[in-house]
């Protein structure tokens, strides 16, 4: 079946690919589907700011949609940036971000920290699918790593020696949070369209 990703980010677009055409499920962009338009992510939660976009998507198009929205929390900032990691870096650009939140972890001495994402695909009959993915891990002293994007720098996987900036896509996807919550959504799609059909009237 095809699914219409609420999102024209490139990097994400490879990523969510990846993990969703193996299991059949081919993914057009926004704009690939004729939607030129970006929602208000105002929710309170990583699922509110998914289901806003989601929803805003398969109304213009009338097709399934799906979103996600991620973050990395910090426990140095009680959960932040959060819901705010995009917005927090602002036009300052990664690299300064990275440094910034660095200092932070390292003048509160609390290194925790996860990436979290949320998955929301909303169907034109009503129903939605929601599924979430968390990896934790910890804020690193440097930044390292030329792959990935954003705060993949500064974030090492538990289980790991290295950040995620230093794994391939392939070596992310297998243990990221945007992983984890795609591989959830492609399984519970499966049983979705298996109690549904899997012709896309059916889900109109
Ligand atoms: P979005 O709203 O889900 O597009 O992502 C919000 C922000 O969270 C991104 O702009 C990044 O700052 C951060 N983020 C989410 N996922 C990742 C990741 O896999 N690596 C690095 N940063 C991420």
């Amino acid at each position: 079946m095809e699914i219409i990703l609420a999102s024209n980010n490139r990097d994400k677009l490879r990523e969510i690919r990846e993990i969703l055409e193996p299991a059949g499920i081919q993914v057009l962009s926004q704009s690939e589907a004729g939607c030129h338009f970006e929602a208000e992510e105002n929710g309170a939660t990583f699922v509110e700011n998914a289901r806003i976009k989601a929803l805003a998507a398969m109304r213009a198009t009338g097709r399934p949609c799906v979103a996600d929205d991620s973050g990395l929390e910090l426990d140095a900032l009680d959960g932040g940036p959060g819901i705010y990691s995009s917005r927090y870096c602002g036009d300052a650009g990664y690299p300064e971000t990275c440094k910034k939140l660095i200092g932070i972890a390292d003048r509160d001495g609390r290194r925790g920290a996860r990436f979290r994402c949320a998955v929301v695909c909303c169907f034109p009959n009503g129903d939605e699918i929601v599924c979430e993915g968390v990896i934790e891990g910890t804020v690193g002293r440097a930044c390292e790593g030329e792959h990935g994007f954003g705060y993949d720098p500064i974030f090492i996987p538990e289980g790991f020696t290295r950040s995620m900036a230093c794994l391939t896509d392939e070596e992310k996807n297998a243990v990221s949070h945007r992983g984890r919550a795609f591989r959830s959504f492609a399984r519970k799609l499966a049983d979705y369209l298996t109690e549904n059909g899997t012709k896309e009237r059916d889900l109109c």
